[in-house]
């Protein structure tokens, strides 16, 4: 069934009626990771049904787990639902946070203060009105590894959150009563990684039945209470734990790698485009080679950038594939094997 698949390809068809639904779209671009789509699509009904609280963001999630599982996927596959693209959100890298005196970046410094005016803050009204389409009212703010930002970093998001607005350096306001905001972290992504023992690999020889979600929640949660006041605990909506990806997760997102790859050879180059096919001893060897329990799904990018598309990037770089034809990736002698079929 997966032999020789042909990128890119047709849109599976819709099933059940659930296509159009938030879930559905969502469950098919995040993959193997139910909890989190089932924990956020509420806040964007109470959103849609106008019923959502005056005076606080639309809902605030704090994302816990091991790298590469979904966690700032899912705030692009939101992204790519409300608004047609996986870039409309605002995302702040805490990591570029560390020093207390970094955070005036976000904010602009006050009037009379060195950098006023040289600096334009990155959390401006503006910025979050330019992240809104005319499909959804909703922003999508991601701040993304909370757990690297400075102590003052974390005092302005404890307002943010607590009363959805915040105080620029120059004295205006911006509001977050149409945000949902996504915090990520790893914290406890090892406990979490541990607690759960997905079905390959060497965790394999361990009992089924130890992948409780509830089991998970907990883990994450003595991470969060450690690191975190009960004050900025409290103003959190959801607390949502990634487990690490299963065999039949990684085997749907290498679908999406290839036909992420076959789109962009057509949208690129145009009339030098050609196909891209992957045999079923080629996808078993990317997968053995890419799932990874440390690093998730990147390493299974990772796997396939270096066997498939640089190798295919050198070919087209040569000009030595020819329009309309096909590239085949295969194995010989256990390692990968590139065909060209006219
Ligand atoms: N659950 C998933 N569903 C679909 N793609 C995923 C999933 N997890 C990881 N990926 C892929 O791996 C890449 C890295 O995942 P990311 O969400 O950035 O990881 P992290 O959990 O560290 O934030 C994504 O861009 C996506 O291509
Ligand atoms: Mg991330």
């Amino acid at each position: 069934m997966k032999a020789n698949t042909l990128y890119p390809r047709q849109k599976r068809p819709a099933g059940r009626g659930e296509e159009d639904s938030l879930t559905g779209r969502l469950s098919h671009l995040l993959i193997g990771q139910d909890d989190a789509i089932a924990k956020v699509v509420p806040y964007i009904q109470m959103h849609q049904a106008n019923l959502s609280p005056e005076g606080r963001p639309l809902g605030v999630f704090l994302l816990l787990g091991p790298t590469g599982t979904g966690k700032t996927r899912t705030v692009e596959a939101l992204a790519e639902v409300l608004h047609g693209s996986a870039k409309n959100l605002l995302r702040i890298d805490c990591g570029e946070f560390q020093m207390e005196h970094e955070v005036a970046k976000l904010i602009g410094a006050p009037p009379g203060y060195l950098g006023h005016r040289e600096t334009q803050p990155m959390l401006t009204q503006t910025k979050l009105n330019a992240v809104i389409t005319e499909h959804s009212a909703i922003s999508l703010v991601l701040f993304d590894e909370i757990e690297k930002a400075a102590p003052s970093l974390t005092r302005l998001l404890l307002g943010i959150l607590d009363k959805a607005t915040v105080r620029l350096g120059d004295n205006t306001t911006v509001s977050f009563e149409k945000s949902l905001i996504f915090l990520t972290s790893n914290l406890g992504a090892k406990a979490i990684q541990r607690a759960s023992k997905p079905d390959f690999g060497f965790e394999a020889m361990v009992p089924p039945g130890t992948d409780d979600p509830q089991r998970l929640q907990a883990v994450g949660m003595s991470a969060v209470k450690h690191k975190f006041s009960p004050e900025f605990v409290n103003r959190i909506d959801s607390v949502i734990t990634y487990r690490p990806l299963n065999a039949d997760a990684y085997d749907e997102i290498l679908d999406h790698i290839f036909a992420a790859f076959g789109r962009l050879i057509f949208e690129r180059l145009g009339l030098r485009a050609f196909r891209i096919q992957c045999t079923a001893a080629a996808r078993t060897l990317i997968l053995q080679r890419g799932t990874s329990l440390e690093f998730g799904a990147r390493e299974l990018k990772r796997t396939v950038q270096r066997h498939f598309m640089q190798p295919v990037a050198a070919l087209v770089a040569q000009g030595r594939i020819p329009p309309g034809s096909t590239i085949v990736l295969d194995t010989r002698g256990g390692d990968f094997n590139l065909l060209l079929r006219h």
